[in-house]
């Protein structure tokens, strides 16, 4: 079945439906996505949005954005920066005049809270910034949006797979996609495309990151000739529930929560001496490593304690609902009186599809846009994070960078004719799906999922050498060989999620292996990549993007520069 629409969104997330209601404005829009939208992984984001209100203590975007500049260690764009921290505070007022319900202070202000890296003149101390729903700030933005989206006449394709791009003499033309209810193959063909797929957390053996984030829209890209940018930056988030990864918001350590170690101390006045608890993502997890290494961890294991017995039930049950609810739930613990076990979870990809600040995809170290294709949230890479993103800075990328794309696509497609599609744009999916049901090898899906996350946990996470780097290497080329035979039980068309998984599978494959061949390649230390032997940033010789692209001699590396407006590099200290 072919359907045709000016603009086709693929993922229903913040940035897809930010990017859909600004593009349904102008033009037909639709939005394919593998989940019903409002159960996408923005709605598991906690915390806040940040932007510079300034409404309960002084604060200015230009603080932010130097905020935004050191936490990414110097890696993220400058200008893009810049829009991201100045335009987050009109689409805060957009959001809250679309009716997202965000926590008051008393004099009815929308409320501001403390979050990692955020601080006042320039590093002074923790500012207020990130703007919240109690600690259901995501899933607000989702629901608000959906809402607006709905209103606004959107089409939604709801448990649609999108399996392939479509794309013919370096335009895109649209997306083929797996129907899950029935098992049928559909052609969205369009003037425009943006893939707004999100991460692929699931790489790991601990994460934060729903079972779908899989990476498909990265995958799919990167098979389809478009490099992936800074792929060795993966975030871990200090504080995912011991053993579960599930996130335990930084907001609870920005209402005064604290880190000890199984001494009982607050390591991170050692660490981060001004803003302790309250420094960037990639220094926390690397000191709670370091704790953990030392034998300070609780009871000589491998994970930490969250205290928030300090913070007192009212703000427990008002200001952190949901986490309160989830170690309830999953381990037995009344946060008011216990302390929470934490240890860092797989949370966040840096890396992802090169675009502009449009969100055109870019395909070269010159900016070449692919015309046609676009992309924004998780799956893209801006670059406003660099190689250490800021907490409450992805909802703020979302909403920025998704109106931005939206708007962008909204113009072309009014400039633009439907060009034709090629000949059978079907046949890889078809090709693919059939290899996967027909296969009559014996290797098993979660076997080797399970394998490839331990794998990836232990040698390409918080620290990495170049040993344990190649090793994996090795053991993902093996895991890649097994793939090839795997054998799925289910071989129906209906909701057939064995098939679904073998495929999500073969995305994190591919995303593994960028992920391992580009941290070996970058001998240095920067934001979330530690090399162990290479402990020092060299801006020298890696103040660069990477773009690695798939070719038949294997993965290849071609670099672009930073944009740098404002600041220098200079030593990071918190
Ligand atoms: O800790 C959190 O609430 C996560 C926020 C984020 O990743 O931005």
């Amino acid at each position: 079945m072919i359907h045709q629409y000016d603009v086709i969104i693929v993922g229903g997330g913040g940035a897809g439906l930010m990017a859909a209601l600004e593009a349904s404005k102008e033009v037909k829009t639709a939005v394919v996505s593998k989940l019903y939208p409002i159960r996408s992984h923005t709605g598991t984001a906690q915390g806040g949005i940040g932007a510079a209100l300034g409404n309960v203590e002084e604060d200015k975007y230009e603080w932010h954005v130097f905020d935004t500049v050191k936490g990414s260690d110097y890696l993220g764009d400058q200008d893009a920066i810049e829009i991201l921290c100045r335009e987050a505070i009109e689409m805060v007022y957009e959001l809250e005049h679309m009716g997202l319900p965000f926590s008051r202070t008393p004099e009815g202000k929308i409320d501001q809270r403390r979050f990692g890296g955020h601080t006042r003149n320039f590093g002074e101390a923790a500012v207020r910034r990130s703007c919240y729903a109690a600690d259901r700030t995501g899933h607000m933005i989702l629901q608000t949006l959906y809402q607006q989206s709905i209103k606004n006449n959107v089409e939604f394709f709801d448990e649609f797979h999108v399996t392939d791009l479509i794309v013919k003499d370096g335009t895109c033309r649209g997306v083929v996609a797996l129907e899950i209810a029935t098992g049928e193959i559909h052609i969205f063909h369009g003037k425009a495309v943006l893939f707004a797929t999100g991460g692929f957390g699931r790489m790991f053996k601990v994460t934060s990151n729903a079972h779908a984030f899989t990476g498909d829209g990265v995958a799919i890209a990167f098979r389809n000739g478009v490099p992936i940018e800074d792929m060795e930056f993966f975030q871990f988030h200090p504080t995912g529930i011991y053993k579960l990864g599930i996130l335990i918001t930084e907001g609870a350590r920005g209402e005064g929560g604290i880190l000890l170690n199984g001494k009982g101390e607050r390591f991170m006045e050692r660490y981060a001496p001004t803003i302790k608890d309250l420094a960037p993502r990639d220094v926390i997890s690397r000191a709670m490593y370091r704790e953990i290494r030392e034998e300070r961890g609780i009871d000589g294991k491998d994970f930490l304690h969250l205290d928030l017995t300090r913070l007192g039930k009212k703000v427990i049950e008002t200001k952190l609902p949901d986490i309160a609810d989830f170690v309830r739930t999953y381990l037995g613990i009344n946060p008011v009186k216990e302390l929470i076990p934490v240890q860092p979870t797989a949370h966040y990809a840096m890396g992802g599809i090169p675009t502009n600040v449009e969100g055109q995809v870019v395909v070269d170290e010159k900016n070449t846009p692919m015309p046609g294709f676009y992309a924004a949230g998780e799956c893209a890479c801006v670059s406003v994070h660099g190689s250490n993103r800021l907490g409450t800075n992805s909802l703020v990328d979302l909403v920025v960078y998704g109106r931005r794309a939206g708007k962008k696509m909204a113009r072309f497609a009014k400039e633009t004719d439907l060009l034709p599609l090629p000949p059978e744009p079907d046949a890889k999916t078809r090709e693919e799906i059939s290899r996967v049901l027909n296969g009559n090898g014996n290797e098993s899906v979660a076997k080797i999922r399970e394998t490839m996350q331990a794998e990836m946990m232990e040698k390409a996470s918080v620290f990495r050498t170049e040993s344990g780097l190649k090793e994996c290497r090795i053991k993902l080329d093996g895991l890649k060989n097994r793939y090839g035979k795997v054998q799925v039980q289910d071989k129906g068309k209906c909701f057939n999620t064995d098939l679904l998984e073998a495929m999500e599978l073969g995305y994190l494959l591919d995303l593994c292996e960028v992920t391992v061949v580009s941290a070996l390649n970058r001998e240095e230390s920067r934001g979330a990549h530690y090399r162990e032997d290479f402990p020092n940033r060299d801006d020298q010789k890696w103040l660069k993007h990477t773009l690695a692209y798939k070719t038949d001699q294997g993965i290849r590396f071609k670099y672009k520069p930073v944009n740098i407006t404002q600041y220098q590099p200079k030593e990071r200290k918190y």
